[in-house]
């Protein structure tokens, strides 16, 4: 049985609260706020019956839970994760891991050093979509992957708080993380290198830079193209990104929300244009939430009870957050920036 004491009542709990109270082996034993109004509010709207502390230890303890989901700002990551795995939790916390790699490793040596885990929600990497894309990528369906495009452009205008009003890069370190999680995922290797021009678009209602294009090489030698932007006004793209995925034998196209299309060349001695055929790809499963919580909720609990190592645990995590920070460099400096090994 989970016994977990939700830390932080934002945007985020919206998302883990439904999910979470769907299972039987989870019950929530306690919410810790900064703002007491808004854990009161949380305990109202799902009907929780249980109580309100002011400090991780102390609900951890008095309520004797075994698990923290902490959904707090970034900033506040280091702090809550190390007094939950003190307690002797393991930890199950929002993205970005941290807001640096030192302490990202802080992190990751202290659940190591508590004999607990440290686990990284990166939902969109479970978006069935994308289970599907590279499922038939792993399958050689369109050849050894050479060359990654993803773009991402939405425009959502009801945020406020720490994303428009303080973060330096909101794209980059907030949403952008999630892309290139999903192309950590996809090509089954790590970056080595980034060069990426980041900017705040005229117009935009950031304080921080809102848009950026990235280019990484990865050490299989494969090349992934980002673009995004969070004043993407129009013609928007699913937050899961749209991608197109070139290989040595052909290319898939997965627009984020239904199944990916692929085709094959086939090969002629005879024709300027090698002509190509449709492939057969694997059907991605019934989607469940538009953020896909559920779905990495359902895959971490059940690894985490069967005593595994879930798949976005923060040792395995830290590569994603080196990309958003190696690109934040490389935005800032106008050069080539080399990712830590
Ligand atoms: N994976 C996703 O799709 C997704 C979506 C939204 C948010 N997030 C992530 O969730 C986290 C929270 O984002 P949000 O949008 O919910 O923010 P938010 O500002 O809406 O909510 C954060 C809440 O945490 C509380 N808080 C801050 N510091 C605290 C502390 N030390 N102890 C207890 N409570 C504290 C605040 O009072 C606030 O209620 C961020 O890391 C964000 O990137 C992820």
């Amino acid at each position: 049985m989970f016994r977990a004491v939700v830390v932080g009542a934002g945007m985020a709990a919206d998302f883990w609260l439904p999910p979470l109270c769907a299972r039987d082996d989870v019950q929530i034993t306690a919410i810790v706020e900064i703002d007491p109004a808004r854990g009161s509010s949380l305990i109202e709207r799902y009907g929780l019956g249980c109580e309100q502390y002011p400090q991780v230890a102390t609900a951890v303890t008095e309520t004797d839970a075994n698990l923290v989901v902490n959904l707090t700002p970034p900033a506040a990551h280091r702090a809550v994760a190390e007094e939950a795995l003190a307690a002797g939790c393991d930890v199950f916390g929002e993205k970005p891991v941290a807001e640096s790699l030192a302490d990202a490793r802080a992190i990751t040596a202290s659940a190591r050093a508590a004999g607990r885990r440290y686990i990284v929600m990166q939902n969109r990497r479970f978006a069935p979509g994308m289970r599907a894309l590279r499922e038939g990528i792993a399958a050689g369906l369109i050849g050894r992957p050479t060359f990654v495009c993803a773009d991402m452009f939405v425009a959502p205008h009801h945020y406020g708080g720490f994303r428009e009003e303080t973060m330096e890069h909101p794209l980059l370190l907030d949403m952008a993380i999630h892309t290139f999680d999903q192309a950590r995922f996809l090509i089954g290797a790590d970056p080595v290198s980034v060069y990426c021009h980041e900017f705040n678009p005229a117009g935009s209602w950031y304080l921080g830079n809102a848009a950026a294009s990235c280019v990484f090489e990865f050490g299989d030698g494969t090349v992934f193209s980002y673009r995004g932007s969070w004043v993407g006004e129009g013609c928007a793209t699913s937050f899961d990104a749209t991608w197109r995925v070139t290989g040595t034998a052909g290319s898939v196209l997965w627009d984020g929300v239904g199944a990916p299309r692929g085709e094959a060349a086939l090969r002629s001695d005879s024709r300027y244009f090698w002509p190509t055929e449709r492939v057969g790809w694997p059907n991605p499963e019934l989607d469940r939430d538009a953020t896909h919580h559920s779905e990495a909720i359902e895959a971490t609990l059940n690894t985490l009870r069967a005593g595994g190592c879930p798949e976005t645990d923060s040792a395995d995590n830290i590569p994603s957050l080196a990309m958003a920070l190696a690109a934040i460099i490389s935005g800032r400096e106008r050069r080539l920036v080399s990712l830590p090994r």
